[in-house]
Order: C-alpha cells, then structure tokens, then sequence
C-alpha cells in the first residue's frame, strides 16, 4: 500500500493519505492511530466488523467528522485547508443507507451532484444534462428519470446516489456500502463499473464492502479493520493486495471466523469452516 521506501517518493503526494486518525465519541474510542497510504486511482476496500468505525473513517476522510488527532491529505493537500467548494467538487461520497423525503425525481437528485461546477445563482446547463443523462444510461437506470425518488425501491435509490457522485467527477470516491441493497447481478455490474471508472478516469475510491469474497475480487487493496478492545492493538489487523491482507488468521483476528481458502479456476475464494 505504502510505496514501501519510506522516503516520499513522487507518487506519496497522490491519492490519499491518512496520518494517525484517532475519534473517539464521548468516551468510546472508536479509531486509534489509523494510518493508510492510498495509490491514486487505486480501489482500496475497508472490511471489518460492525462497529469497527468503518463509516467514521469515510466521514472523517470525507471532513463530516474533524478526528479528536491526525490527518488527511488528498493529492498532498491537508483537507482541512482546503475550501468547501474545493473539497466539494474532489469528493463524493455515498453514504449508508441515503434517505430522503424530498419528491425530487431521480434525475433532479442526480444533477445535483453537478452543484458544484454551477455557477452562484445559476442553474445547471445544457453540459451538466447531458453528464447527467449519460450517466443515468451508464448505470442503467435512465427509465427511471422521472419517478420521484421517494417512489422507487432501496437499491434503485442506492444506484442514484452512486450516479449522482459520479457526475460530479470527484477524484476520490468514497462508497458505504455500496452495494448493500442491490440485487445479485447489481451488485456485480456495480463493483465491475466501480472499477471502470477507477481506472479509466484515474479516480482513487474507497470502499466499505461486507463480503470478503468481493472485496478479494474488486480490490486492489484491502484494509482489514477490528473493533479496538482496549488491548492496545489498533483498528488496522492488515492492509495490502487481497491475497496478503485477507489471510485466515487475520480474518479470525477481524472477525473471530475460522474460514479456509478454496481455489475455484485459480480464483482465491473464503469459505466459513
Ligand atoms: N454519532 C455517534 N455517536 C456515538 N457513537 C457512534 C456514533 N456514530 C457511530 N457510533 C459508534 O461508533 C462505532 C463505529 O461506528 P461506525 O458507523 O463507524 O461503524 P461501521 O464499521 O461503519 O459499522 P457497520 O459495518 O455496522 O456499518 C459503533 O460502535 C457505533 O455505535
Ligand atoms: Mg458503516
């Protein structure tokens, strides 16, 4: 994950990095010293246990939660220099779970994610439409338009969130989640088309993903995370390529889960014991 020279090579001032973050929520410690070194244009997912502050991360990257200590550059720069409207058009984010109760069709909420190159007192143009509508197409879900978002079905709102971020043309990804709600076939067309964009556009995403088998196959990086239990051991139980960081034992350490390691047509696959 770290360029592993431990001198700042060029490539250290892209992507993300995150230096010693720590949160704790009233006196609950949640994140203790997390340190990543995130490639640009790289998919790094983060599993862990419910709990493990997973989503706090997101947040914390994302500037929604300022950490009790420690820091987060994109591309070199200290998010918390940066200008809302900077950081706004650098970074998307689709969180847990989105709700609204706001009748805005699914195409109003996702042209909402070109708010960020409209000028003040403006409305968006003939180009942010047309971002708009392609992305809609990319996705799949243009028949959907026009339905007011408040009527269609959790994974349908969950794919509008995700097209929303990616009309925004963000640099950094961030996605909770994202595939919680999706049928069988969504989830797969959604992590595949994930990682289009990734590489096709040089975005850095980061992930929370529950099923270890597709953060092995989608990633690539994984960051394994654990709940702190006061031992002293921190929040990151492994991070690197999914074949070093999604160990057996390191899954036990994780999730206290005994699984083994299956070889499908020399794909590595998990399986509980
Ligand atoms: N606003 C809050 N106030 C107090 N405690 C919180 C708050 N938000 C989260 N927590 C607690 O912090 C811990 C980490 O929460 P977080 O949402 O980051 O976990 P997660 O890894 O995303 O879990 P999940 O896999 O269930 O989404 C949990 O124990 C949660 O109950
Ligand atoms: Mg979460």
């Amino acid at each position: 994950m770290d360029d592993g020279n431990g001198g700042p090579g060029i490539r250290d001032a892209e992507g993300v990095r995150i230096e010693g973050i720590s949160l704790s929520y009233g006196c609950a410690k949640i994140l203790d010293g997390v340190s990543l070194a995130i490639r640009k244009g790289s998919v790094v997912t983060l599993v862990g246990p419910n709990g493990c502050g997973k989503t706090t991360l997101l947040k914390i990257i994302n500037r929604l939660l300022k950490p009790d200590s420690g820091r987060v550059f994109v591309d070199g720069s200290d998010i918390s220099k940066m200008s809302t409207h900077r950081l706004a058009r650098i970074m998307g984010y689709v969180p847990q779970g989105h709700r609204t109760s706001f009748p805005f069709t699914v195409k109003e909420v996702v042209i909402t994610g070109r708010m960020p190159y409209v000028p003040a007192f403006s409305t968006p143009g003939k180009e942010d439409i047309k971002k708009t509508e392609q992305v809609l197409s990319l996705i799949r879900i243009d028949r959907l338009s026009d339905h007011a978002y408040t009527q269609i079905s959790g994974g349908e709102r969950q794919l509008v969130m995700i097209a929303r971020a990616m009309v925004q043309e963000p640099s950094v990804l961030l996605l909770d989640e994202p595939t919680s709600y999706l049928d069988f076939r969504n989830q797969i067309q959604t992590l595949k088309l994930i990682r289009e964009i990734s590489k096709s556009r040089d975005v850095t995403v980061i992930m929370t993903l529950h099923d270890p088998n597709h953060a092995m196959m989608f990633s690539d990086e994984v960051v394994l995370l654990r709940r702190l239990n006061g031992n002293g051991a921190g929040n990151v139980v492994a991070s690197g390529s999914p074949e070093d960081a999604m160990t057996p034992q390191n899954i036990k350490s994780a999730y206290g889960v005994e699984v083994e390691i299956v070889d499908v047509k020399g794909r590595r696959l998990l399986m509980p014991i």
